[in-house]
């Protein structure tokens, strides 16, 4: 099994090798293959990944490369993880909404949507030259915006499936708080990527019995405190929402917090100099502590549960495994349109993913995910057709930004900030 890491040169990239060479039996990997155009990046991080399937024991080879066809040429999967701009453009899109009043975030609000005008093309391009070298490859995309991305790659007719790694941060989480088995809960999140609930935690898989009831009663207060979120917020909602939620439920909270303090690509930005160079070291071959420092916890584990079952490898038998992926909504959650990409989980086989049949949405939670799944369209249409106006109207009709005087402001900061990143600005 060959498989090719887009962006191979992140520095999130040990912890994708750390899952590979410990859950090697669920994912027989021949040969990885590390693209980036950035040589040192790759050349670092390589040679830790080395390190790291020597010391444990992986007969596969890991090549490093800047030439997309080469390093995808019979891939059987390909995983898309980069960042356009690094994190400098990171930076500007958690800043220059502050300016309006707005949250500063790069995949949610104003940000997100700069975000997402500087990727879709450039995901695009990539997944089209994948296609050419890899006929039948498939693309998992954990690049961000992942909806957005996702439902673009999707209706260019890719194979593609979309992942994030919230889902499975919160299943290990519970299965922490309640003493139980990870993969034995199932969870049943329920949304649009960044924006999900949790509405049920069966023990032992899609048909047992719910034990969030039990979860939300003995380890409230705690769930509520990590996602900084007052108790008796949580208790009204009755399900556990992803922290991105904080954004809406507290969006002025966190406006004032965010102007008060370095953004967290400047943090980032800090934390990478410091990985890069213990990748550097070559006494070091295994990822290091610092990593966990970042948001990607469990992406690696998220990655191989996905691709496994997918690529045909993997314990479970074929459309047994179930995952929590972004893919066409198809009738799942009945209130949205057939094409819009939402985040659920699905039985994943070699055909793709099928998701499972969703329980109703409460009006607390579908409001938001409709309002949302609108701006994303609009969102989409602008990355890919460009114009002022297209970004205007999706910042119109995204929640946390609405209102004409302030997206005419914002669309001015967004097209003053990225110029360089759009070809039509
Ligand atoms: C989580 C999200 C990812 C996001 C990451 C940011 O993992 O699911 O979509 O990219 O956090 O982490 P960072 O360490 O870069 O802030
Ligand atoms: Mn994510």
């Amino acid at each position: 099994m060959k498989l090719a890491v887009v962006g191979g040169g992140s520095t999130y990239t040990p912890e994708l090798i750390d899952g590979f060479a410990r859950l090697r039996d669920a994912m027989p990997l021949t040969e990885l293959v590390l693209v980036d155009p950035d040589a040192d990046r790759l050349e670092r991080v390589g040679g830790l990944a080395r390190r790291i399937f020597a010391r444990q024991g992986h007969p596969g080879r890991i090549v490093t490369t800047d030439g997309l066809e080469a390093g995808a040429d019979g891939a059987d999967a390909v995983l898309i993880q980069l960042r356009v701009g690094g994190q400098a453009a990171r930076g500007q899109d958690e800043t220059w909404p502050l300016e309006c009043g707005c949250l500063g975030q790069e995949t949610t609000g104003a940000g997100g949507l700069a975000k997402a005008l500087r990727t879709v093309p450039v995901v695009l391009d990539i997944a089209e030259r994948v296609r050419r070298a890899s006929p039948g490859a498939w693309i998992i995309d954990f690049t961000n915006p992942v909806g957005i991305v996702t439902r673009a790659l999707l209706e260019a007719g890719h194979r593609a499936v979309g992942l994030c790694n919230v889902a499975i941060h919160l299943q290990r989480k519970f299965a922490a708080l309640l003493g139980a088995e990870p993969d034995g809960l199932h969870l049943e999140h329920y949304g649009l990527n960044h924006l999900t609930w949790e509405l049920a935690v069966r023990e032992g898989g899609p048909g047992g019995p719910d034990v969030l009831p039990r979860l939300l009663a003995e380890h409230g207060p705690r769930i509520a405190d990590e996602l900084r979120l007052p108790h008796p917020v949580l208790e009204r909602l009755g399900v556990v929402p992803s922290y991105y939620l904080r954004y809406y439920y507290a969006h002025d909270d966190v406006v004032d917090e965010l102007r008060s303090k370095p953004s967290r690509a400047a943090e980032v930005a800090a934390m990478e100099r410091e990985l890069l160079e213990l990748y550097a070291d070559p006494a070091l071959d295994e990822k290091p502590a610092l990593l966990a420092r970042r948001g990607g916890a469990f992406y690696s584990e998220a990655a191989v549960a996905l691709a496994a079952p997918l690529l045909g490898a993997g314990p479970a038998a074929p459309g047994e495994s179930v995952q929590v992926v972004n893919t066409y909504n198809n009738g799942t959650l009945p209130f949205l349109p057939d094409d819009a990409v939402v985040e659920v989980p699905a039985r994943i086989s070699p055909e793709g993913a099928a998701p499972l049949p969703a329980p109703p949405l409460d009006p607390l939670f579908a409001g938001l995910v409709a309002h949302v799944t609108a701006y994303e369209r609009l969102a989409l249409d602008a990355a890919l057709r460009g114009g002022r106006d297209r970004v205007f109207k999706a910042l119109l009709a995204h929640p946390l930004t609405g209102q004409y005087d302030r997206a005419e402001r914002l669309t001015d900061l967004l097209l003053a900030h990225n110029r360089e990143h759009l070809t039509w600005a």
